[in-house]
């Protein structure tokens, strides 16, 4: 049987289904029976899902999760969390409560500006385009008018629009760099919109527009975010744990090896909440990866320092996330999270997204100075080996109790659960 089709997207969605079952699948049956079993009965609702995008067949379920007792500039936070790696919303929750007793979180956004840019080559004179652009700017923003008109009326819309000459990266290429503020909204399409109309009317002999879109560079749409103590106040052997977890942000910036690893443990939480709260986790990956490679050097996206006995460590980072349009009201549990999270505004969404990011580098770190990630991991992983060994809830049981006092490998679970199984 062929495996490429035309018209694939025309077909219902049974059709699909069964062509993909027939295609692909050794037992056609028990693949279309696995898809239908996570189609939501409530059709409503599914129809919702099938039509965020093209030639949905079923749902992907991701576990969402909560992490209580954040306690961020004075207020306190339940955060959603949509991830499936079994100790992220468990580190969470513990650094969460080890914070709300030392202060807690403090954190601030320090700046919202977006950006956009209308990318073309022009084969001329850059002196005589500079012309053409001072006196075509005002009509550039008199284009976008009607596109802006409800930004403008929120406080935002275009800040600038600035030319730039890049002819010295690429022969004849210049861009238009635009920037935006988007206020509650991530403001993609709204961006990519007043691009492509400032685009057309940017039009001059010889001018070639190559492109219009925005960036996921966002290095001025910035939030910082921060926890401090005094180093006794750390807990056991607190100034060696305070020195140990500093020399390990250290090393993440000046080890790249160390840094994305580093950065990947950050973005166990961002991304979580990102997702959670029906925002886009790929537009913040890229701009944070970015971000973190500002200086040249792919480096720590957080920062620690001990002075006068205080024990810092904080988090700069840019997120682009909205509180309004795109999934954020479509979405039932993206709707749901921003209720949870006592509907902020998106600046409000950034500081409590960089606080879950800083969190979680906290828990990686501490793990990683004292114990080591696999103790904690792997406890929080035995369920899933316990899963997929098909162990029974008696048998359950008994191993979690076996291992609560015992190193969890994946073998030692193996063992011990075949010991069990032939009692
Ligand atoms: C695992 O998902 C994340 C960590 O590797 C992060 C880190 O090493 O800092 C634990």
């Amino acid at each position: 049987m062929t495996k490429t089709i035309s018209g694939f997207s025309k077909f219902t969605k049974q059709e699909k289904i069964n062509w993909l079952a027939k295609a692909f699948f050794v037992d056609a049956d028990e693949a279309i029976r696995v898809l239908k079993k996570y189609w939501n009965e409530d059709e409503r609702l599914q129809q919702l899902h099938d039509e965020f995008i093209e030639n949905t067949i079923s749902n992907f379920y991701l576990p969402y999760g909560v992490a209580p007792n954040f306690v961020i500039n004075g207020e306190e936070y339940v955060i959603p969390m949509a991830v499936e790696e079994s100790s992220v919303v468990a580190a969470a929750s513990l650094v969460a409560k080890f914070w709300s007793s030392r202060g807690g979180f403090k954190s601030k956004v320090l700046s919202t500006t977006k950006i956009g840019q209308v990318h073309f080559m022009f084969d001329g004179d850059f002196s005589e385009l500079k012309s053409y652009f001072e006196i075509i700017k005002p009509k550039l923003l008199e284009a976008t008018e009607e596109i802006t008109k409800n930004m403008r009326k929120r406080g935002g819309g275009i800040l600038d629009i600035e030319l730039r000459d890049k002819t010295d990266k690429l022969k004849n290429y210049c861009q238009l760099h635009v920037s935006f503020e988007t206020k509650d909204s991530m403001g993609a399409n709204f961006i990519n919109s007043c691009l492509e109309a400032i685009a057309k009317t940017f039009r001059k002999e010889g001018i070639e527009i190559v492109m219009s879109i925005l960036s996921n560079y966002i290095p001025d749409c910035l939030v910082r975010a921060e926890v401090s103590c005094k180093v006794e106040d750390l807990g056991e052997n607190a100034e060696e744990f305070a020195q140990k977890f500093c020399q390990a942000v250290q090393i993440a910036n000046v080890e790249p090896h160390r840094a994305v690893t580093h950065n990947k443990g950050i973005m166990n939480g961002i991304d979580a909440v990102v997702l959670a709260t029906g925002n886009d986790f790929r537009a913040v990956e890229a701009g944070a990866h970015a971000y973190a490679s500002k200086d040249g050097n792919y480096k720590s996206l957080t920062n620690c320092e001990i002075n006068d006995g205080i024990f810092r460590f904080w988090i700069k980072i840019p997120l682009a996330l909205g509180t309004v349009g795109g999934l954020t009201g479509l979405h039932p549990l993206a709707k749901l999270s921003l209720e949870l999270l006592q509907k902020p505004t998106a600046k409000e969404l950034m500081q409590i997204v960089a606080v879950a990011g800083l969190a979680q580098n906290f828990a990686a770190l501490r793990a990683l100075v004292t114990t080591g990630i696999q103790e904690g991991h792997m406890k929080m992983h035995l369920q899933n080996i316990l899963n997929q060994l098909g162990a029974t809830e008696n048998e359950k049981q008994q191993l979690i109790q076996y291992f609560k006092k015992r190193p969890v490998t994946h073998n030692a679970v193996v063992e011990e659960f075949g010991k069990i199984r032939v009692q």
